[in-house]
């Protein structure tokens, strides 16, 4: 037998027990002529003591870092506890020990405060794994995938898995694909998520299915994004969107108790796109904290219902308003006191590429009630006040303005605010708010393409009452269709987000199943009849044979595990996760394939060497 415990298990109560451990040695100190040894296994790390007696053996078979130790020993009390480990009461007298196996040096130390890199950690990641903030991050993932099957099995899901080896339908990111040796100049597509083949199962009659699944996807990578992530990925049949929120709320709730110990009792707040991109400027807002945006100037057709409040800040000649297209405000509390350097580092901030902004105008709404500001040259302090109070600032709040074209002072708004709150210390990693995003529109304009494309996807079912506008193309009923000069622009989906600290970490909708509905879609994104039937005949073909009324959800488990980790990157929470150029740098793939192999996938490379 290897070990009789593991690091992490024994404690006082064990103490005079002959134990036998396995593990890898962390760390060795030397005193005077004993050695104390840290010895580290998936379970903790448990001290060990070695005697002078073994010193010889030591001597013969020196020990180094990473070594794979198998030790027999009597569990002994010490005398200098550690209160930090939970087997910090306890050491082992170690009475016999056998290398296992050796170590060369690690590249870096394998400790909570490590000295590698990023790329060399990367690099050696199968050593970066042993640490234990990173073991940790794969434990909150394994707790989280547990729930979710818990919650989802006690519900009635099925498991079942669907194929990775499918037809390229690119729609929003690119398809990686896959060559086919047996199908020569024909080509799979990895599954950007198993969407189709979740609604195919309600056609067939397994009303609630689930899978934890890859998905692949060829697009820019940030923070938040891998080309190949993980989806709880659900659907339902017979149900409506408001059967779909309860179940799925239920389970996020479920999976934040299980996981965080965390009651969420309250409801999960609801709130409409249009509110969302006008109080916070988009559609996954952070509502852990206030600061909404006072829209003082805004192009009217782009939020048809709201009032226009621009005779604030009109006719006093100050050009950078009054050419801007779009002027939008935010008060950030309690810093009216921000010195002179600490703004003109905001607006730096605010110019950066990124964010996009020619500068930033601020007013200071002083603790005694006067005003002070970049541009009190154009506005007197009656006119800065209505300024102030329309962004609900108080005394002692600093009102900063962006002014520009709609859509990046929009952005750059919303940036504004989330840094703000996160300097203030309003982002709590250890808060946690729950919001779902409604109403989408069921289409957007792709400028680049210039054509329209489904925001969601092709498969999202407008809302009920807007599905009339869809068939007959009529434009009165939808409100923004006037402005966009297009019958589509103002029909809403019945699609829903579920955004968690500002991130959105799930979305779905409910489903198209009458095939003339789903034609006209693939009519409205500009498909001939015939690309649909190529692309997706099977599924039209399908909705022949009685689908049922349907809609799902996926969302990613990659990123709910970061957020429940409190940290940004999601690569801190997968074994084996990619750089930011799509490597896998521990691998170094992608990588080339042999003259032989491409003769037999019957691929000619013409490759441009740059
Ligand atoms: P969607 O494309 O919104 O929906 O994806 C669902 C959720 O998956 C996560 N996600 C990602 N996570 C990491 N890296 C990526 N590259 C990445 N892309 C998306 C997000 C997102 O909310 N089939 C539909 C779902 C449905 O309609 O049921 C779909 O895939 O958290």
């Amino acid at each position: 037998m290897y070990r009789t415990h593991t690091c992490g298990e024994l404690r006082k109560s064990d103490i005079g027990k002959e134990v036998t451990l396995a593990g890898w040695l962390q760390t060795i100190r030397k005193f005077g002529s004993i050695n104390f040894v840290d010895l580290r296994d998936r379970y903790g790390i448990t001290q060990l003591l070695l005697g002078e007696e073994l010193n010889k053996q030591l001597d013969e078979n020196p020990l180094g870092r990473e070594f794979v130790l198998q030790v027999k020993g009597i569990v002994t009390e010490r005398s200098n506890k550690n209160a930090n480990l939970p087997t910090g009461d306890i050491e082992i007298k170690v009475t016999s020990f056998s290398i296992l196996n050796k170590s060369a040096t690690p590249p870096f130390t394998i400790q909570d405060d490590t000295d590698g890199g990023d790329d060399v950690r990367m690099k050696y990641r199968y050593l970066d794994l042993r640490r234990n903030a990173v073991k940790k991050n794969l434990e909150l993932r394994y707790t989280v995938n547990r729930a979710a099957r818990n919650y989802l099995h006690e519900n009635n899901f099925m498991d079942l898995e669907t194929p990775f080896l499918i037809k390229s339908t690119p729609e929003g990111a690119r398809d990686f694909v896959v060559p086919s040796r047996m199908n020569a100049g024909q080509f799979y597509a990895l599954p950007q998520s198993p969407q189709t083949f979740k609604q195919l199962l309600m056609v067939s009659g397994y009303d609630r299915y689930f899978q934890i699944v890859k998905c692949f996807r060829d697009e820019d990578l940030r923070a938040d994004r891998q080309p190949e992530f993980t989806q709880i990925d659900c659907e339902m049949s017979f149900v409506e969107q408001e059967d779909i929120l309860n179940m799925f709320e239920g389970m996020i709730k479920y999976i934040f108790k299980q996981v965080k110990g965390i009651d969420y009792t309250e409801k999960v707040e609801r709130m409409s796109w249009e509110d969302a991109m006008w109080h916070y400027g988009n559609d996954k807002p952070d509502i852990r904290f206030g600061m909404k945006i006072c829209n003082l100037k805004f192009p009217s057709h782009t939020f048809p219902h709201q009032q226009n409040i621009s005779s604030l800040i009109n006719d006093v000649n100050f050009k950078v308003f009054d050419d801007a297209e779009t002027v939008v405000a935010i008060a950030v509390p309690a810093s009216s006191e921000m010195t002179r350097k600490e703004i003109d580092a905001l607006t730096e901030w605010v110019k950066r590429p990124q964010i996009g902004m020619k500068g930033l105008v601020y007013i200071k709404y002083n603790i005694d009630g006067t005003l002070k500001s970049s541009v009190d040259k154009f506005y007197h302090e009656d006119k800065l006040k209505k300024i102030a109070e329309a962004t609900n600032a108080n005394p002692g709040d600093l009102i900063l303005i962006l002014a520009g074209a709609e859509e990046r002072t929009r952005k750059a708004i919303s940036e504004l605010r989330l840094e703000t709150g996160k300097n203030k210390g309003f982002r709590k990693d250890d808060e946690f708010k729950l919001l779902w995003v409604l109403d989408f529109p069921l289409f957007e304009y792709a400028e680049d393409e210039n054509r329209w494309v489904a925001r969601h996807h092709p498969f999202t079912a407008p809302k009920p009452d807007h599905i009339e506008v869809m068939i007959n193309n009529d434009p009165t009923i939808a409100d923004a269709a006037e402005y966009l000069k297009h019958p589509y622009a103002g029909i809403k989906a019945n699609a829903y987000d579920m955004v968690l600290n500002g991130n959105e970490i799930g979305g779905g909708s409910i489903r198209i199943f009458q095939r003339g509905l789903q034609e006209k879609m693939f009519d409205a994104l500009g498909m001939t009849k015939e690309e649909a039937l190529h692309k997706f005949g099977f599924l039209l073909g399908a909705f022949e044979y009685g689908a049922p009324p349907h809609g799902g959800i996926a969302f990613g488990f990659d990123r709910l595990c970061s957020i429940l980790g409190g940290s940004e990157s999601i690569r801190d929470f997968i074994a084996f996760p990619k750089n930011n150029s799509g490597r896998d740098v521990m691998l170094d793939a992608p990588g080339t394939i042999d003259e032989k192999q491409l003769n037999e996938l019957s691929i000619k490379l013409d490759v441009q060497k740059n």
